[in-house]
């Protein structure tokens, strides 16, 4: 989507040069025939100009309302002699519309944003985006996830919007989950996910360089999810190493092997992994894999082992000749290697597998502990069943755009059809770990409303929780997206450390336990009255036990 540039930055020089602009109605003048009207963005105003002779577009000026969004093509005149506007910095130019696109509308606006200095205080803090622009350079308190609050920005003409934005999450915990952390928090509007790849891509090779002194090369690569699935088992595979997972569905549909067949005939899938060399595993190593993927859900961990005679293993008799070359042959296995299989529905598969292959990766000093590999993983599923609750979840979040091609799956009552509709959301990787991820957002009304209902979200409670989003969605809002970067993890995988514990000065334990401070602690029912708070099941003190010194003033 782009932009040459904003529209309060043509002047003179510019004349005759083909532009595309984007910006808002900001007012509409119908002079005889001819259509004029003001567009603005965060640089000023910019003349447009539309030929009753062009009758198409003509046509759709006529439409055109105030705060609608536009982008305009056409090339930059100078305005007519004693039609010049010596107030406006464009005042001397104009651009004649060749192309428009309505991107938004705007059905009206509770005040006129002219009229803001005389509007009610109360309604200037309800509807505050419409008025940033009044107030240049500044920015507002979030007091909670940004997501929302950086996506008004947007609707409210500021182009674009970083912060380092400190995070508070109640989740499980992990080497690279801490419950407070810091992100690298960007929107930007009229851009697609190309633009914001590429901002991305610029910070982190000049990270990179500044820190490090390395060369990072650009663009990074773009892996589809079913891809990363499909080979790596994995939503964030590491590609410092090869190690492929290998699917045999197809060729092993009918094979003899009970356990194979039966999986996939309930719709499962057969994939493997080859380890070079691993022929020298022994049962006691292979049962301990076993056990491994037991924690993903495997019911087992079938193998065979390739010696000077050929495949060997308690199954090999239940294969037939055919079968184990196909086997081979796709694997292009060699003698001295082990060949590991699982069968079961993809999740457990390739959750299994993926792991397995960081293990074995690890083990067998596969991975390069001096590169650093970037991968875009693209594709996203839009949504992501929960089995439990037996209702659709956003797979990144509910302000997500689906692909465009793909909104109308959503009308479907078919889960099937609905599970196909593919997001615009995008995850960086680095190593394997998810350093950040984000996505185009949805910024028609109508779109919104739509995910909602698909999310089993009624109209009342959209309307109850998220009312003031669309109420800004319906505010001419811009099309934007962006994306968050883990600062912790980011630190983390620049100094090789394994855990963003190390990068973080106090942080919490796996069970988010401070055994510094001893928190979380119990409150005293005084404090809890005050704040009129009320516990009702208290959780014992954790493990670690109150701070030492509290201990010696308590006794
Ligand atoms: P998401 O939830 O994917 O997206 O988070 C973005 C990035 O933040 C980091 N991160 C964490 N780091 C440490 N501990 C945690 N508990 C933790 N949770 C997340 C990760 C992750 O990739 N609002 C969206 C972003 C967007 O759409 O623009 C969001 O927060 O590196
Ligand atoms: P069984 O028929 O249960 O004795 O299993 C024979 C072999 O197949 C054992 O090595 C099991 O570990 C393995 N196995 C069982 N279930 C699966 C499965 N779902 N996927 C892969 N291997 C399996």
């Amino acid at each position: 989507m782009q932009r040459t540039d904003y529209c309060g930055k043509f002047s003179a020089k510019d004349i005759g040069k083909k532009v595309a602009v984007f910006g808002w109605v900001h007012s509409r003048r119908d002079h005889g025939g001819v259509i004029f009207i003001d567009l603005r963005d965060r640089e000023g105003l910019l003349q447009v100009v539309f030929q009753p002779e062009k009758k198409e577009i003509f046509a759709q000026a006529e439409k055109l309302r105030s705060e609608f969004v536009l982008k305009v093509v056409g090339t930059i005149r100078k305005r007519p002699a004693g039609t010049e506007n010596p107030n406006l910095p464009t005042g001397e130019v104009e651009v004649v519309t060749e192309e428009l696109e309505i991107i938004n509308q705007c059905p009206g606006l509770p005040f006129e944003i002219s009229d803001y200095t005389e509007t009610s205080e109360e309604m200037r803090l309800k509807y505050r985006y419409l008025a940033s622009r009044l107030n240049p350079g500044t920015f507002y308190a979030l007091p909670q996830s940004p997501q929302l609050f950086k996506q008004i920005h947007m609707v409210a003409g500021f182009d674009k919007y970083f912060q380092m934005a400190k995070c508070f999450r109640d989740e499980d915990l992990r080497a690279d989950r801490q419950p407070e952390f810091t992100q690298v928090d960007l929107e930007m509007s009229f851009v697609e996910e190309k633009d914001v790849m590429s901002v991305i891509e610029g910070l982190i090779s000049g990270v990179f360089k500044n820190v490090l002194g390395k060369e990072i090369k650009t663009p990074f690569t773009r892996m589809p999810y079913a891809e990363a699935m499909l080979k790596y088992g994995s939503d964030k595979p590491d590609t410092r190493f090869d190690f492929k997972i290998v699917d045999f569905t197809e060729e092993l549909k009918n094979c003899g092997f009970k356990v194979f067949k039966e999986a996939i005939e309930k719709g499962g899938v057969v994939r493997g992994l080859c380890v070079k060399g691993g022929e020298k595993f022994s049962r006691s190593e292979i049962d301990a894999l076993t056990v491994f993927v037991g924690e993903f859900g495997a019911k087992g961990l079938a193998w065979m082992k390739i010696t000077d005679k050929g495949p060997e293993s308690n199954i090999v008799k239940f294969f037939s000749a055919q079968d184990l070359q196909t086997i081979q042959k796709k694997f292009i296995s060699q003698t001295g290697d082990l060949l590991l299989f699982l069968a079961d529905v993809p999740e457990v598969v390739a959750q299994g597998l993926g792991a397995l292959r960081l293990k074995i990766g690890k083990q067998q000093n596969l991975i390069d502990k001096e590169k650093f590999e970037f991968l875009w993983v693209v594709d996203f599923p839009l949504l992501d069943w929960d089995k439990e609750d037996k209702k659709w979840v956003a797979m990144h979040h509910p302000f997500t755009s689906p692909k465009l091609e793909d909104i109308s799956l959503l009308e479907s009552s078919d889960n099937n059809t609905i599970k196909k509709a593919r997001a615009r959301a995008y995850d960086i990787v680095l190593n394997g770990v998810e350093l950040g991820g984000g996505s185009i957002r949805i910024h028609q009304e109508k779109v919104q409303e739509k995910m909602f209902s698909v999310l089993n979200i009624t109209k009342e409670d959209a309307k109850k929780k998220f009312g003031f989003l669309l109420d800004a969605l319906s505010f001419g809002a811009p099309p934007h997206g962006g994306i968050a970067l883990g600062l912790d993890r980011f630190c983390a995988l620049l100094l090789g450390e394994e855990s963003i514990r190390e990068v973080i000065t106090f942080p919490k334990t796996q069970k988010a336990v401070c055994p510094m401070s001893g928190a979380p602690d119990v409150v005293a029912d005084k404090q809890l009255k005050e704040l009129g708070i009320q516990v009702k099941s208290k959780m014992p003190p954790p493990a670690t036990g109150p701070a030492p010194d509290r201990i010696a003033r308590e006794k």
